[in-house]
């Protein structure tokens, strides 16, 4: 069928109509006439697959990776980069419209390079229906695409992907692997492999001596659960902002969670120190704290902090961090749903809440739980628009305003927004 885009709306498809209704084409820009293959029908709603682009849209520019359409991570090179953010912006207005049922406040904008700036891949390999290699996970699939380069990872990152797969087809793995390369700010490569690697200390050394790796994290299951073989440096250093607009480094585990776009991190934990409004002394409970990465900028700031995070290994390593800078703060190492209505937690009151959770939210318990504590200001990080939308309902519900709303394009050519909000109450 001939489809006209319309729009670009959530996870990047292009919505189009035929007779009433809707159609949503993946890899299609607004403006662009395409033909389109029904894949799955709905009551009202057609999901299709682009065949072809009949007449293109004015954002439309020729994509430059080769494998671009078939691997699972890019959704929208074919959109010219400088557009991206401002349909990103669209795409979030209409998510909040749609399900916080709010007019939301003009996202502001916090943008950096569109290309190389991924400083982890997720890359899968072994033995497998699709082969022995090493690569990406293709479109809706687990079937592999095996480029040689990764437009979107830092370069680091990228002459990696060729080295281990290298690596990996001279360990020959007994099942299936997944190797994560992670580049901290100094360009040095450590590798995280899962999976059935044989000899977990050979391979761990195997992919530590791939060139620019500097060190290898091997998982194993053995007596009581999980373990890990080592081989050379196995941290990385990683920027943050520094309480003031300027820089400090974190020593992370890239086991845990580290923020994936490494040169924009200083300015997305400089944004939530900003829309916190944070100075000596602030009472601030930061939920879903990781290790540090907004804690210390806080800290930094003056603020006087109750961290909350489920990973013990991270917090221990921001209580490190704080430390190692003559700063203190309360940790707490436990679930955001178990604590978010422990008294112990209430008191002192927190003024400032700062919440950064995962992909699937804080969920409408602790957002209840947090809108009924006497605070005034929160804000809340999320990398999904749906998720964000969903968790700023108890708040809503309970006189908090959005103030402020940051889109900080973390994710250039994919689908992924990254957003700060700032809610207040009078
Ligand atoms: C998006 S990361 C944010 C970490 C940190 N703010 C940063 O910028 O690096 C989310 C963190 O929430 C933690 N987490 C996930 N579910 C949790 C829960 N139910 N309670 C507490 N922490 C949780 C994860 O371990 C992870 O460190």
């Amino acid at each position: 069928m001939r489809v006209t885009v319309e729009r670009l709306v959530h996870l990047g498809m292009g919505l189009g109509r035929i007779d009433g209704r809707v159609w949503m084409i993946p890899l299609t820009a607004p403006g662009d006439v395409v033909e389109a293959i029904p894949v799955r029908e709905r009551p009202g709603l057609v999901e299709a697959r682009l065949e072809s682009v009949l007449e293109p849209g004015p954002d439309r520019v020729p994509p430059p990776c080769p494998v671009y359409g078939r691997g699972g991570g890019c959704h929208l090179q074919h959109i010219a980069p400088d557009r991206q953010s401002a349909l990103k912006v669209a795409i979030l207005q209409d998510v909040l419209r749609r399900i916080a049922k709010i007019e939301p406040p003009p996202p502001e904008i916090v943008s950096g390079d569109p290309w190389a700036y991924r400083c982890r891949v997720e890359l899968h390999g072994g033995p497998s229906g699709s082969g022995a290699g090493l690569g990406f996970f293709a479109r809706q699939s687990h079937d592999r695409v095996e480029p040689d380069a990764c437009l979107i990872s830092t370069p680091p990152v990228s002459a990696a992907i060729p080295n281990l797969r290298d690596a990996l087809a001279r360990i020959r793995p007994r099942g299936p692997v997944t190797l994560e390369p992670v580049a901290g700010a100094d360009g040095r490569v450590v590798v995280v492999a899962r999976g059935d690697l044989g000899d977990p200390g050979q391979a761990a050394q195997a992919l530590a001596g791939t060139p620019g790796a500097v060190g290898c994290l091997a998982s194993f299951r053995g007596h009581g659960g999980v373990h890990w073989a080592m081989a050379g440096t196995t941290l990385i250093p990683f920027p943050t902002d520094d309480g003031a607009g300027g820089v400090t480094t974190l020593t992370l585990d890239p086991r845990g969670f580290t923020q994936a776009n490494l040169a924009l991190n200083p300015a997305l934990a400089a944004t939530v120190r900003d829309l916190a409004e944070v100075g000596p002394g602030t009472r601030v409970l930061e939920l879903f704290a990781g290790a540090g990465n907004l804690t210390v900028p806080l800290a930094l700031a003056g603020a006087r902090i109750t961290a909350v995070e489920l990973n013990r290994e991270a917090l221990d390593r921001a209580g490190g961090e704080l430390k190692s800078r003559g700063l203190d703060a309360r940790l707490r190492a436990a679930r955001v749903e178990d604590v978010v209505s422990d008294p112990d937690m209430r008191m002192p009151p927190p003024e400032v809440v700062v919440a950064d959770p995962p992909r699937t939210g804080m969920g409408p318990g602790a957002a209840r739980a947090l809108a009924s504590l006497p605070v005034a200001r929160v804000v809340l990080c999320a990398c999904d628009p749906a998720t964000l939308a969903r968790d700023l309902g108890p708040f809503l519900a309970s006189r908090f305003r959005l103030d402020r709303l940051v889109l900080v394009d973390m994710f250039p050519q994919t689908f992924h927004i990254e957003t700060v909000a700032c809610l207040v109450r009078p």
